[in-house]
C-alpha cells in the first residue's frame, strides 16, 4: 500500500521532505504545487515529481492524492491546511501550525468534523534519539529531572520573511514550538507560567528571545533563541545523578548521556534524512485510520500556540 503525498508549495524544505517520504516505508510524492506553474514545473522537474499545478486549488483536487503537506510561508498555513481539509485531504502542516491558540483549535475541530487526519510536523519527536532519552528519563537513569536548558542559534536567517511579523516571521514562531513540542513529550507534563523576554527588530519582530516555563511537576525548562550572535544549538537535561546533551535537539542523530562518576555514552542513530520517521508515522496513522498523531498530540500544538501567544503578549509589554 502506498500513501501518497502532494506538496504546497515550493519552500526549501522541499527536498528534504521529499528525501523522506523517498526513504519512508509507504510514502510516494505524486504531486508539487506552487502559486506559479512555472516554478511548479522547475522544482517538480528537478525533484523528479511528475505532476506539477500552478495553483493549491488544483493540488487538493487531484483525486490520486491522500496527504497534503503545507510547507508554507508561516502566517498562510492556517489558510492553506484549511483548503486541504475542504477538499477532504489529510494534512501535515509545518510548524507552527498556525500563528495563534485559536486558529490551531479551529484546524483541529474542522479536521475532526472532516473525519480527516492533522498533524503539527515536528519531526524531533519521532527521532531515535529523543525516543531513547525519553527511556533514560523514565528509568530514572540520571536521577529526578529538574532543568531543561534549550537553546537554538541561528545566526543567518537565509529568507525575507523571517523580518516579517505579519508573515509569521521571527525567533519565536520561527524555533519556540520546536522547544515546547519537545519539552512536552519528554516531560509528558502541562507547561505553565511562560515569562520571556525579546529583542525585537524596529519592524516589530522578535530576532531573539528568552522565555522560562515550568512543567506542573515542577521542572524547569528555560529556552533561548537567537539570530543575532553565533551561540549554541544544545538541549541540557540535568538530573540529581547525571545529565544529558543534545546538540541540534530537532534533528538529532547523537546524544551524550553521562552518569556522575561513570564514563560519559553516546547514543548514535545516523540517517540521512531525519524527517524520515515522522514520515512513517504519519503513513502509519493514516493506514490505522487514525484522525490525530499519539505522539505529536493535537494539545501539545494547541499549548505551544497558547504559550506562543502568551509570551507575545510579555514581549510586546516589556518593549
Ligand atoms: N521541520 C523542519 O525541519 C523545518 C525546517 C525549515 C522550515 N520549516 C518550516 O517550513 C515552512 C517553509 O519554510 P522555508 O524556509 O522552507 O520557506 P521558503 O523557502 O521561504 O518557502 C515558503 C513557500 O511558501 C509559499 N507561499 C505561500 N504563500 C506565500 C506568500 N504569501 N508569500 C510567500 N510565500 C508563500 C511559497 O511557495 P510558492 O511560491 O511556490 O507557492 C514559498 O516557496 C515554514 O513554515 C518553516 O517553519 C520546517
Amino acid at each position: 500500500m502506498k500513501i501518497k503525498y502532494g506538496i504546497m508549495g515550493t519552500a526549501r524544505i522541499i527536498d528534504r521532505f521529499v528525501g523522506a517520504v523517498r526513504a519512508s516505508e509507504m510514502g510516494e510524492v505524486r504531486a508539487l504545487a506552487s502559486r506559479s506553474l512555472e516554478k511548479a514545473r522547475e522544482r517538480a522537474d528537478g525533484l523528479g515529481i511528475n505532476t506539477a499545478y500552478g495553483s493549491y486549488e488544483e493540488l487538493v483536487k487531484d483525486p490520486d492524492i491522500d496527504v497534503i503537506y503545507v510547507p508554507t510561508i508561516n502566517h498562510a498555513h492556517k489558510e492553506n491546511a484549511m483548503l486541504a481539509l475542504e477538499n477532504g485531504k489529510h494534512v501535515l502542516v509545518e510548524k507552527p501550525m498556525t500563528l495563534s491558540e485559536k486558529d490551531t483549535r479551529e484546524l483541529f475541530d474542522f479536521a475532526r468534523k472532516k473525519n480527516l487526519f492533522i498533524m503539527e510536523a515536528q519531526k524531533s519527536l519521532f527521532l531515535p534519539v529523543t525516543n531513547e532519552v525519553k527511556r533514560i528519563l523514565e528509568n530514572d537513569e540520571i536521577g529526578k529531572v529538574h532543568l531543561f536548558e534549550y537553546s537554538i542559534s541561528i545566526p543567518e536567517v537565509g529568507f525575507r520573511w523571517f523580518y516579517d511579523k505579519k508573515s509569521g516571521g521571527g525567533a519565536l514562531y520561527g524555533s519556540g514550538n520546536y522547544i515546547l513540542a519537545h519539552a512536552m513529550n519528554l516531560t509528558e507534563e502541562k507547561l505553565t507560567s511562560a515569562t520571556g523576554h525579546a529583542t525585537l527588530s524596529d519592524e516589530g519582530v522578535d530576532l531573539q528571545c528568552a522565555f522560562v516555563l515550568k512543567s506542573q511537576g515542577g521542572v524547569l525548562i528555560e529556552g533561548k533563541i537567537t539570530t543575532m550572535v553565533q551561540s549554541d544549538s544544545i538541549l541540557r537535561i540535568f538530573g540529581e545523578k547525571g545529565k544529558i546533551e543534545i546538540h541540534d535537539f530537532w534533528k538529532a542523530r547523537e546524544a551524550t548521556v553521562e552518569i556522575y562518576g561513570e564514563p560519559v555514552r553516546t547514543i548514535s542513530h545516523p540517517v540521512e534524512f531525519e524527517m524520515v520517521y515522522e514520515v512513517d508515522h504519519v503513513n502509519e496513522c493514516l493506514v490505522k485510520g487514525l484522525h490525530e498523531s499519539p505522539v505529536m498530540k493535537s494539545h501539545y500544538s494547541i499549548e505551544s500556540a497558547k504559550i506562543t501567544d502568551d509570551l507575545w503578549t510579555e514581549f510586546l509589554k516589556a518593549s
